[in-house]
């Protein structure tokens, strides 16, 4: 088991990164994508958006649609403006000083920035969870229950909590210990509450930003596989350093260079006959 957890997930060795992706894209299950989703459009749009620090264009013109329960992967050197672009789709950049966008961002079809959306709204649907898992220093139970008791559920508390925390593979493991601090998971564990947390929230977008990079192996294969699992119900948009993680979960990959897209197609396109020469290079491990 270990092994193969291992397998999974191990990165190449730096200079063939990238080389063959084949053995990656066949270890995806086969696309679970709901029919709707062929028939409705985008439940995330950005159209031309650019987001600024200040006089820096961190994300320039983006128009990216992350389609209703498929898992939309984003990749590209780090810098390129990736966890800016993520952090648009539930207007998290509002929090930073000095932000500036411009362009749009739909979401279900509606104008979310410059309109009446209200941002709290919106990230109740469109949760986030983050590279380091960041429990909250209170109970497990507390940590799923706190969001959807501040928001006012009206149903059975615990009962949500119970079925969040299976939606995210992590009942079994905690559920004779739910009044324990989170804090004492490992870190695989609180990646999994995490998840939980946001799942709680009943949310219809899960935007997730490297949500493995702080994980070992065999932590790492199991939240891929929960990922995996979860597409069938949410959409996801996931941002990875990692091509063969990308290759491995996603239905559509985007590249991103310096703040730009530089291309976006179906994974199993993306990785075997990219259009653009930039993506080549950068799959094939000539730089990033
Ligand atoms: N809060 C910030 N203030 C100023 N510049 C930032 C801030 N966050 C990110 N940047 C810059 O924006 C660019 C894109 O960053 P980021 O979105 O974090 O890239 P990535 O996630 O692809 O590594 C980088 O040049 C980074 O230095
Ligand atoms: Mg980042």
């Amino acid at each position: 088991m270990a092994t193969e957890a291992q397998d999974l997930v191990a990165p190449l060795p730096p200079n063939t990164r990238g080389l063959d992706f084949t053995q990656a894209l066949q270890t995806r299950s086969v696309a679970p994508a709901t029919a709707s989703a062929a028939t409705s459009g985008p439940v995330v749009r950005t159209e031309r958006l650019s987001i600024y620090y200040g006089n820096f264009c961190a994300v320039r013109e983006v128009t990216l649609d992350v389609p209703l329960c498929q898992v939309t992967a984003i990749i590209g050197p780090s810098g390129c403006g990736k966890s800016t672009l993520l952090r648009a789709m539930n207007r998290m950049n509002d929090f930073i000083d000095g932000v500036r966008v411009s362009g749009r961002l739909l979401f279900n079809g509606q104008e979310v920035y410059g309109s009446v959306f209200d941002p709290v709204e919106l990230r109740r649907r469109v949760g986030m969870v983050f590279q380091k898992p960041n429990p909250f220093p209170k109970s497990i139970f507390k940590n799923v229950a706190w969001g959807p008791a501040v928001n006012g559920y009206r149903g059975n508390l615990a009962e949500l909590v119970e079925e969040s925390l299976r939606k995210a593979a992590l009942w079994e493991e905690v559920k004779d210990k739910l009044n324990k601090s989170a804090l004492a998971l490992s870190g695989g564990q609180q990646q999994r509450l995490c998840i939980a947390r946001a799942i709680a929230m009943q949310p219809e977008v899960l935007l997730m930003d490297e949500p493995c990079s702080a994980l070992d192996p065999i932590a790492t294969a199991r939240i891929e596989d929960l990922i995996d699992r979860l597409k069938t119900q949410y959409t996801v948009a996931l941002v990875t350093h990692n091509m063969q993680q990308a290759a491995r979960l996603s239905d559509r990959t985007a590249f991103m260079l310096m703040g730009e897209l530089v291309e976006v197609d179906a994974t199993s396109h993306l990785f075997t006959t990219p259009r653009d020469q930039r993506t080549q290079d950068y799959i094939t491990g000539r730089f990033g």
